[in-house]
């Protein structure tokens, strides 16, 4: 034999015979790459949403987060960094789950009270959903100079006085056609997770109606011996499945829903399915193939779960700050990335204490 050996086997060769620091420095690894930061401690960062689609000569992919600590939507353009509030809500002190409705631009983002540093106790009564249109633009955005930014129009859709902390929201359906396929179709329904109530409400986004859509009490509800009494948290809907996390019994299950006309509501279609267990998540993201990327807040860390079932850890260590208090993830237009939330580590600091809120991206 006097051909040379392949580089990648010489790579690997000379990967066995480091010391395993350097080994570990070498083998390519997921680096999440911090995209944005606030400068202050206490900041949260708990949800997100892609921006308006690109269009024009715009090419900038924005990202549309919510803020916990403080009521406020902000606008990250992941391409230089920059960060601005789009909108700030009334009577409120923090925002949480965010939705895109079916018209591009449109938002919904859930609304209410509670301290950051009293999580447990969000004021029941204070909840609602409102709508936020972006289609006229962003301020910061008035490029020609015609003085159109910051056409930014906000509307309250609804109280929901009989929740208790609502949290976690999803489209309903959203980009799937399984639920079209099952001839259950309904357009501008949104899907709403209520932590202490343990039950997945819905909002008709046009009429401002809402009702209990799903209510799986052995799936759903918080713990009494949970101290957060966190009930189901994250909610997201994936070809006819409706998936969601509940923290007070460490899981994350979907059940397949379909529309029910004549009670005009989400109804399961199916028994509820364990995707994962033994992990306390926050929100997560679907991937198109079905494979869910896991918020594992407490843990810093973000868990991949195939469409298959198997598991790894995809970014994060306990001590580490990378992706320290993951709140929620969304995947790009092109399915190549993936953007977190975190709160810096405000629920277990990494080594070196908690940090401020960011926005980091992971290529997958
Ligand atoms: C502010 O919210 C509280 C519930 O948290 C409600 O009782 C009160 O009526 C609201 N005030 C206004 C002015 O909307
Ligand atoms: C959910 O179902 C349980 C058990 O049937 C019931 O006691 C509870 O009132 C329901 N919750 C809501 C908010 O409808
Ligand atoms: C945040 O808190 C940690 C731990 O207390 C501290 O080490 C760090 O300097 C703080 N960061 C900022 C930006 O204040």
């Amino acid at each position: 034999m006097h051909l040379p050996l392949p580089l990648s086997i010489l790579g690997t060769l000379a990967l066995l015979f480091l010391p395993p620091s350097i080994a570990q420095a070498i083998t390519p690894r997921i680096t999440p790459q911090t995209k944005f930061q606030y400068r202050t401690n206490g900041t949260w960062l708990e949800n997100l949403a892609l921006g308006p689609a690109p269009s024009g000569a715009t090419t900038t992919p924005t990202l549309l987060v919510t803020r916990m600590d403080v009521p406020e939507l902000w606008s990250i353009d992941v391409s230089t960094g920059r960060g601005e509030v789009v909108a700030s809500f009334p009577n409120a002190t923090a925002c949480m789950g965010i939705t895109p409705l079916g018209q591009d631009g449109v938002y919904a983002v859930v609304v209410g009270r509670l301290r950051i540093t009293d999580i447990g106790h969000p004021v029941p009564g204070s909840w609602g959903i409102y709508e936020v249109d972006l289609s006229g633009g962003v301020a910061g955005e008035d490029e020609d100079g015609d003085g159109d930014e910051g056409a930014v129009s906000v509307r309250k859709m609804a109280d929901v006085p009989e929740a208790g902390w609502l949290n976690g929201m999803a489209l309903f359906p959203s980009g799937g056609t399984g639920i079209q396929a099952r001839g259950g179709e309904k357009a501008g329904v949104v899907l709403i997770a209520d932590s202490v109530n343990g039950v997945i409400w819905q909002l008709d986004t046009q009429t401002g109606t809402y009702r209990v859509a799903l209510n799986d009490t052995a799936s759903m509800a918080a713990s009494p011996t949970d101290p957060l009494g966190l009930g189901v948290n994250g909610v997201r809907v994936w070809r006819g499945f409706v998936y969601y996390s509940t923290d007070s019994v460490q899981a994350v299950f979907r059940v397949p829903v379909r529309w029910d006309d004549s009670s005009q509501t989400v109804r399961a279609a199916g028994v509820v399915e364990t995707v994962a267990l033994g992990v306390v998540v926050d929100d997560f993201a679907v991937a198109e193939d079905g494979g869910l990327y896991l918020m594992a807040v407490a843990d810093n860390q973000v868990v991949r779960v195939t469409a298959a079932g198997e598991r790894s850890v995809l970014a994060g260590t306990r001590e580490s700050a990378q992706v320290a208090g993951c709140t929620s993830g969304v995947i790009s237009r092109d399915g190549r990335r993936l953007f977190v939330t975190t709160n810096g580590g405000h629920i277990t600091p990494p080594k070196g204490g908690e940090e401020p809120a960011k926005l980091v991206e992971i290529d997958l």
